[in-house]
């Protein structure tokens, strides 16, 4: 049995990792970003020169790595090897590829583990796809964050700013949009709201706005 736990799911740009880390930091507890997990497996994949499409390739490359992530204050650092990757997996093409081993049901019974072993320690704020459905289907607290395609794109296009690269709006709108489908059609915990999730839809709301939300929803729990 996990301690209290929150789960954030919801599709790529919505806004999870910026809520979820501000709220662990608020609340005192632990922020867990399990989509860091299959980003370090698709590097570790791409470093072995090894398709991430191909499942049995990419299983015997997570079996071999060693990969660890310590919580810090207000965020995660994961290692891959002993080495901090943690600023190389945040490009697109990592999200690709991560989004491509994680249709594989081995890999996520792996780092679904990992996932609930973190949750057994700690107080968590973890945000991923499936965590309110599948990794802590008894979080004391879901929340569903969408948010608009448009401005997931634009949210996205800002990050890429900040890392010096310019991408054309439409470009990134339709990214994204592949993204959501291969998330949501795949056949193995595919990203769905949980029956008793709350859903918050970011469009329009500061990042502010949504920390408050999902904090006033921990409140009533108390
Ligand atoms: O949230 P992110 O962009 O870092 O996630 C990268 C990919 O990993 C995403 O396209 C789907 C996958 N993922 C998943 O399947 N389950 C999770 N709990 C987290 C991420």
């Amino acid at each position: 049995m996990e301690r209290f736990a929150i789960a954030i799911d919801g599709p790529a740009g919505s806004g999870k990792s910026t809520a979820a880390k501000e709220t662990a930091k608020r609340l005192g507890m632990v922020y867990v970003d399990t989509g860091a997990m299959y980003r370090t497996v698709a590097l570790a994949c791409m470093r072995a020169g090894v398709s991430v499409s191909d499942e049995a390739a990419a299983l015997s490359v997570l079996n071999r790595i060693d990969m660890r992530i310590e919580p810090e204050q207000g965020g995660q650092r994961i290692f891959l090897d002993g080495k901090d990757v943690t600023a190389e997996i945040r490009t697109p093409e990592i999200g690709k590829g991560a989004s491509e081993v994680a249709a594989f049901r081995k890999v996520r019974e792996r780092l679904v583990e990992i996932q609930q072993e973190l949750a057994r320690k700690y107080p968590v704020v973890m945000d991923g796809r499936d965590i309110g459905t599948v990794v802590l289907p008894d979080a004391e607290l879901k929340i569903y964050l969408d948010a608009g395609v448009e401005e997931r794109a634009r949210r996205r296009q800002g990050e890429l700013r900040e890392q010096g690269k310019t991408e054309e709006l439409s470009e990134v709108m339709e990214k994204i949009r592949q993204r959501d489908e291969a998330d949501k059609t795949r056949e193995h915990s595919p990203l769905r709201m949980a029956n008793d999730a709350i859903l918050l839809d970011s469009t329009g709301m500061s990042a502010e706005e949504v920390v408050q939300a999902i904090l006033a929803e921990a409140e009533k729990l108390r």
